[in-house]
């Protein structure tokens, strides 16, 4: 998950904004030919400090032990731990999280807009209309959220692929740990989800 994540940061240089009118647009900051909003600047540059920190971990397990075991009992055990550790050196108030439609940690459930952005993105994938960028959302509550969306790429399907072919100790530990696991059977260029960062308004 955590290659995925640096994969999307490595592409905001592409960034550029939903055109759906309840994604709001704030043009200011311009880098290279493109105008990049200061908030998804600021919310992108969180997302990266946590994808830094999941993805040397994974790394790590990942070439300690190719079958994916290890990182598979690493992320069950710390990738939400590495995540709310992250946020506390951010400034009060952010909190990055990850969430999808088809969850595998239920506290990683997502919310009336995380559902609106992920099904925004799904329609967008179907139509073939997907570009791969952050996108904003004001909320009512004083913050604003931006999101950078995670494709399955190859190594996902690892621990989140068809069942069948999913290494049976792999399996084993998913099972155990998350009776009610729905993110398996993704294919590569799926969504899996998004990562966010909520940021309080200033
Ligand atoms: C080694 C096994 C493994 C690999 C490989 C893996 N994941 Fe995961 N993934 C997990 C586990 C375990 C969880 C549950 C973590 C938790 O409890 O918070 C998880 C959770 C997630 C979540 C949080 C939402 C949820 O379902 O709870 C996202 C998003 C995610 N993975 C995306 C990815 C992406 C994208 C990739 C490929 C770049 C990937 N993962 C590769 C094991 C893996």
């Amino acid at each position: 998950m955590k290659r995925n994540i640096l994969i999307s940061i490595a592409l905001t240089t592409s960034i550029a904004f939903a055109s759906d009118a309840n994604l709001t647009k704030e043009h200011n900051v311009t880098e290279g030919n493109v105008t990049i909003s200061p908030i998804v600047k600021e919310g992108v540059g969180y997302i990266k400090t946590v994808g830094k920190m999941l993805k040397s971990n994974m790394k790590k397990h990942m070439l300690a032990d190719k079958s994916g075991v290890q990182a598979v009992a690493f992320c069950a055990s710390q990738a939400s731990e590495i995540t709310k550790e992250a946020s506390k050196t951010f400034p009060k108030g952010v909190r990055v999280y990850r969430t999808s439609t088809k969850v595998r940690n239920p506290n990683n459930k997502p919310d009336a807009t995380d559902l609106e952005i992920l099904n925004f993105l799904e329609k967008e994938i179907e139509e073939k209309s997907f570009k791969k960028k952050p996108l904003l959302k004001k909320l009512e509550n004083n913050t604003t959220r931006v999101y950078v969306p995670l494709l399955i790429e190859k190594v996902c399907t690892k621990c989140h692929g068809d069942t069948h072919k999913i290494n049976p100790e792999i399996n084993k530990i998913i099972n155990t740990q998350y009776p009610k696991d729905k993110a398996i059977n993704y294919k590569e260029g799926d969504l899996r989800g998004v990562i966010v960062a909520e940021i309080p308004n200033k």
